[in-house]
């Protein structure tokens, strides 16, 4: 039986309006106020978005409440431990998990795309050296339309298919020269023989000079930081790319969108802001001088990787990212470094504290993240980069599952409207005339 919500004005005895209530698979009911404007005249006002569906998808699911997080069904606890990075991509954009063959295709597809066109590496060099490696990437991502319109007619699901292994292929290699560029050392060609994860750590962290040995337990923790940042569900850079795409912007344009949404500290810059942080604090007996400034209300400082606008009790990702730091730190030696010191005290500390626990406020995944990263010698300048690599496949995704929805039409919201009523300029005011 359909649900139906009634709205009623100031009490009155007749219902205003009466709305759907749609279900899902799982998940809250959704109240569908798409007539409501129509048959009342009214809006609603979310800003924020914090009660708000903005589309219908079959792609990531969240429970807040109970810590879960389901890609295409599966959980990520299970993903993360049985799953490549590159077979969660295949899940993302196709909703089932490849048999060996399909593998077998899809990897080959991707590392025949890793290389960039060789006119692109003019792009780098109009920048500064120290320009911030996600302006780069922002140019550069957005650039990549100028080079492949051979595959752009967004109607076309060929196209958009290009479109994807190109840029999960690319992105890697875009991330890794943003970072030889800041540092001078010359680009690294991506290697057929190594797999996605291998590939770019060698043209991250290699020269020309030496032979580049992967270490299975560092590629492990970046495959899983990859396979963990993959997708959230409809979070605000995901969101702003599916608002690009929905006026038909080809997808270079979109999924810039999503990289400079997220550069933004409260998104994906999060993770380096937890590395700066930690240098700030600098030593673990300024750590409570840190945690009062947090719990300061006058004091703009927040806790940087502690928090989420979704997960209130726990972050999933965080707990399998938390085990891989351990993995990390055991493997290089790097428990008694003074800078993870003072990371697994900060945790502690406030994990223990009240305003923490009362206001729910755990460590997220990328607390870890950033001290994982900054183990496997990537700069911090360099981290939001790093997240963006393992969003690609999910803001394509979404991108991809909102072209192809019957429903789809362009992201249009509306507002309050707070300011002047209509007015006249005075008469003698300006030099017209
Ligand atoms: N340190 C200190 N206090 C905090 C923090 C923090 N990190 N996060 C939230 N609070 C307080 C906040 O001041 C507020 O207090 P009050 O109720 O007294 O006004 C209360 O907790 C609720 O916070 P909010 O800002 O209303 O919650 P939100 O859901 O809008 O914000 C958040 C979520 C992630 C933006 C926020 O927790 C934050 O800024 N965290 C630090 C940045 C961070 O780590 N971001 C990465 C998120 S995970 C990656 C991703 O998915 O993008």
């Amino acid at each position: 039986m359909t649900q139906h919500c009634t709205l009623t004005l100031n009490g009155n005895a007749d219902p205003l309006v009466e709305l759907p209530v749609l279900s899902g698979t799982v998940g809250p009911d959704v109240i569908d106020v798409q007539t409501l404007y129509n048959k009342t005249g009214l809006f609603t006002y979310d800003p924020g978005f914090t009660s708000t569906a903005s589309c219908s998808s079959s792609i990531t699911y969240i429970d807040g409440e109970a810590g879960v997080l389901l890609y295409r069904g599966y959980p990520i606890e299970q993903l993360a431990e049985k799953c490549t990075f590159l077979e969660v991509c295949y899940l993302l954009l196709n909703g089932e998990l490849p048999d060996k063959a399909q593998m077998h295709t899809f990897e080959s597809t991707i590392t025949m795309h890793t290389m960039v066109h060789d006119q692109l590496t003019n792009f780098f060099k109009g920048f500064r050296r120290d320009a911030h490696p996600m302006a780069i990437m922002v140019a550069v991502v957005g650039a990549l339309s100028a080079f492949y319109h051979d595959a752009l007619d967004i109607k076309s699901k060929k196209d958009r298919d290009i479109s994807a292994i190109r840029l999960i292929a690319k992105v890697p290699t875009i991330v890794a020269m943003c970072h030889k560029y800041s540092t001078g050392l010359p680009f690294m060609y991506p290697q057929n023989k190594l797999s996605y994860v291998e590939n770019f750590m060698r043209m991250m962290l290699a020269t020309p000079c030496d032979e580049y040995v992967p270490n299975p337990v560092l590629v492990r923790a970046l495959d899983r930081i990859l396979i963990l940042h993959a997708d959230h569900e409809q979070n605000a850079s995901t969101s702003t790319v599916r608002l690009a795409g929905s006026s038909g912007a080809n997808p270079y344009a979109c999924i810039t969108s999503g990289i400079a949404c997220l550069w933004g500290a409260a998104h994906g810059g999060a993770n380096e802001a937890v590395l700066n942080m930690l240098i700030e604090i600098g030593d673990v007996s300024r750590i409570p001088l840190y945690i009062s400034k947090a719990k300061d209300k006058n004091d703009a400082f927040r806790l940087m990787g502690f928090g989420h606008r979704v997960y209130k009790n726990h972050d999933p990702r965080a707990k399998l990212m938390r085990a891989t730091c351990h993995e990390v730190l055991t493997e290089l030696g790097l428990h008694d470094d003074e800078l993870f010191k003072l990371a697994l005290e900060l945790e502690r500390i406030a994990l223990e504290d009240p305003y923490f626990i009362e206001k729910k406020l755990y460590p997220n995944v990328d607390f870890y993240s950033g001290i994982v990263l900054h183990a496997l010698g990537i700069p911090t300048n360099m981290f939001t980069a790093m997240f963006a690599m393992g969003r690609t496949v999910g803001w394509i995704a979404h991108w991809d599952e909102m072209i192809a929805d019957p429903e789809q039409k362009i992201g249009r919201p509306r507002q309050l409207y707070t300011g002047a009523t209509q007015r006249d300029v005075p008469a003698q005011h300006g030099n017209a005339g």
